[in-house]
């Protein structure tokens, strides 16, 4: 596995592989991975010659007092991960190597990105959108592999590849889970234990709704008043938002659907946030 932490080398390096006729996936996180990032390198290392995986915690996609200084960080350890995942290339560049100064580039994608986390966190998604379009063009990769976990980040990134005929391939993966049902994230080390026990209340929410939807219920309304419901059981949770939209635009899905609507929450144990969704398809 090469390690690479300078941009132009690892543009130099993917360009040899493309020059050669190799297929490139690549996968970016920002690290302290788990079986949800492993998931998207596998899928990598089963599609392409050539894996490439970035590991980069993004200044640009962190609000002001968000917890980018505080974000885990284990470098060795997702170094071994990756070795043992078969990736090929591992980019893990320093803030100055991708934001120089004079660095003053934005990328915006403007409707998909407003709702959701995009209001809660505003900015967020140009800083995601960002790095992920200087990252593709870096490693110019066949196809790039991302989580349904972060389901508005990849409605937008997929927005980005269409807007700007970047040519690639978006594949979008599974949201995995621990054993019990939270949906696996770098920040779930945050939770102290009674957190941790309390935060089920987000997939137990999203199972109630599903559940409802499957005996017939078809009014937003009342499947996000049961989803408050529910999560306000937890005296810890603090709700940020839960919101049934079209799952295709992201916009505000009918009071009666009859079309795909994605349930997205986030909801605040302390100062962890956590986000989690489900798609709900009436039959
Ligand atoms: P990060 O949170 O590290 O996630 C990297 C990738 O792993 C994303 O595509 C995310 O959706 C996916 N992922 C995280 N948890 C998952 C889970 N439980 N199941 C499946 N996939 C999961 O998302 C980012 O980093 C950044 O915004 C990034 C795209 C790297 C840009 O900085």
């Amino acid at each position: 596995m090469h390690i690479i932490d300078s941009a132009s080398s690892l543009q130099e390096h993917c360009r040899g592989h493309a020059r050669d006729g190799r297929s490139i996936a690549f996968v970016p996180t920002m690290g302290f991975l788990h079986d949800g990032h492993l998931s998207l390198i596998e899928e990598g290392r089963r599609r392409a010659e050539i894996l490439v995986v970035s590991i980069f915690v993004n200044p640009l996609q962190f609000g002001e007092g968000e917890d980018l200084d505080s974000y885990p960080r284990a470098l060795e350890r997702d170094g071994e991960l990756c070795r043992q995942a078969g990736v090929d290339v591992l980019f893990v560049p320093n803030s100055v190597e991708l934001y120089p100064g004079g660095f003053q580039t934005k990328v915006s994608v403007a409707g998909l990105a407003a709702g959701l986390c995009g209001a809660a966190r505003p900015g967020h998604f140009d800083g995601v959108c960002t790095v992920v379009l200087k990252l593709l063009n870096l490693v110019h990769p066949d196809l790039a592999i991302f989580g349904s976990k972060d389901f508005q980040q990849l409605q937008v990134i997929r927005a980005m590849v269409r807007d700007l005929h970047l040519d690639l391939e978006v594949v979008g993966m599974p949201i995995v889970r621990e054993e019990d049902g939270l949906a696996m994230s770098s920040r779930n080390a945050y939770l102290s234990p009674p957190e941790r026990a309390q935060s089920l209340a987000l997939v137990e929410a999203l199972r109630l709704a599903e559940a409802m939807v499957e005996v017939g219920e078809r009014n937003t309304e009342s499947l996000r008043e049961a989803v408050i419901s529910h999560i306000q059981t937890r005296e810890l949770a603090a709700i940020d938002y839960v919101e049934l939209v079209d799952a295709a635009t992201l916009e505000p899905s009918p009071v009666v659907f009859s079309a795909p609507v994605l349930l997205a929450l986030a909801v605040r144990f302390g100062s962890t946030r956590l986000i989690d969704n489900r798609v709900l398809a009436p039959r």
